[in-house]
């Protein structure tokens, strides 16, 4: 695998995001320009739409091609330079092909300490590939990620962004051989199945698939707050009241400031 500062590996692919490459096929262009029309019609300033856009882009090239950077600049009355600053700024944004699938490890601090950091080295040894490298069989591209916002499922794995909560070295190995032999995978909670990585990126851009809410919503340790919520008879602030303190709890602070 290679980090920061090593010699480029073989699998990671990179291309610089300006490379050039064909034009689009006049039915793909096409496409892409209805799907932009609605895009762009949801905002009151058309450059606002960059971000969807972008997706729409990774949704056909599977990751932000030169060609896909003149595009959005062209339909949002941009530069070049000013959608490539911001492709570039996030990590959604892919700069080398990407794989079908996007495993993404959390490896910050409540899931690192909770064995994040030791599913990382096992599926980056498992595969043999590193962070931000993809396999030779274009199958997954492995990341450390950031919060997922889901520490109460710590450790979590992201694939292409669904929830695979409580993961171990075993489950997460188990679930990239699955990714790899086309099984399909069933997310913690969300939607019912995990899909490829162009598919994903339509919905990003704004076409829902029908899928997001379909499998388990919030699960236990999420409600958990809201138990004891109920059981020690607490309640949000009414938004109407002129007070800006907080709800006063069981222990009488809230009565206490006043
Ligand atoms: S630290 Fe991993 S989801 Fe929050």
């Amino acid at each position: 695998m290679s980090e920061a500062g090593a010699a480029p590996d073989p699998v990671h692919r990179q291309t610089p995001l300006h490379a050039s490459d064909q034009p689009y096929d006049a039915h793909v262009l096409a496409q892409l320009d209805a799907d932009a029309a609605l895009i762009i019609a949801r905002y009151p300033q058309r450059r606002s739409a960059l971000l969807p856009l972008l997706h729409l882009v990774q949704s056909v090239d599977g990751f932000v091609t030169g060609r896909g950077v003149n595009w959005c600049a062209e339909k949002l009355e941009l530069t070049a330079a000013e959608v490539s600053g911001v492709a570039t700024f996030y990590t959604q944004y892919k700069r080398h092909p990407n794989g079908d699938y996007t495993v993404g490890v959390c490896t910050n601090t409540l899931c690192a300490i909770m064995g994040g950091d030791e599913i990382f080295e096992r599926v980056s040894d498992h595969l043999g590939i590193g962070h931000d490298e993809t396999t030779e069989d274009g199958k997954v591209t492995l990341e450390r990620v950031e919060c997922n916002a889901a520490c109460d499922y710590a450790p979590v794995v992201m694939v292409n962004w669904e929830f695979f909560d409580n993961q171990t070295p075993q489950s997460a190995t188990a679930l990239v051989d699955d990714l790899r032999a086309g099984n399909e995978v069933t997310p913690t909670r969300g939607a019912s199945r995990a899909c490829a990585f162009k598919h994903t990126e339509r919905v990003l851009a704004g076409f829902p698939d029908g899928l997001a809410d379909e499998g388990v919503g919030a699960g236990p340790a999420s409600l958990e707050g809201l138990k004891v919520a109920h059981q020690r008879g607490w309640t949000a602030p009414d938004p109407g009241a002129d007070d800006d303190h907080g709800p006063e709890g069981a222990d009488g602070a809230g009565e206490a400031e006043r």
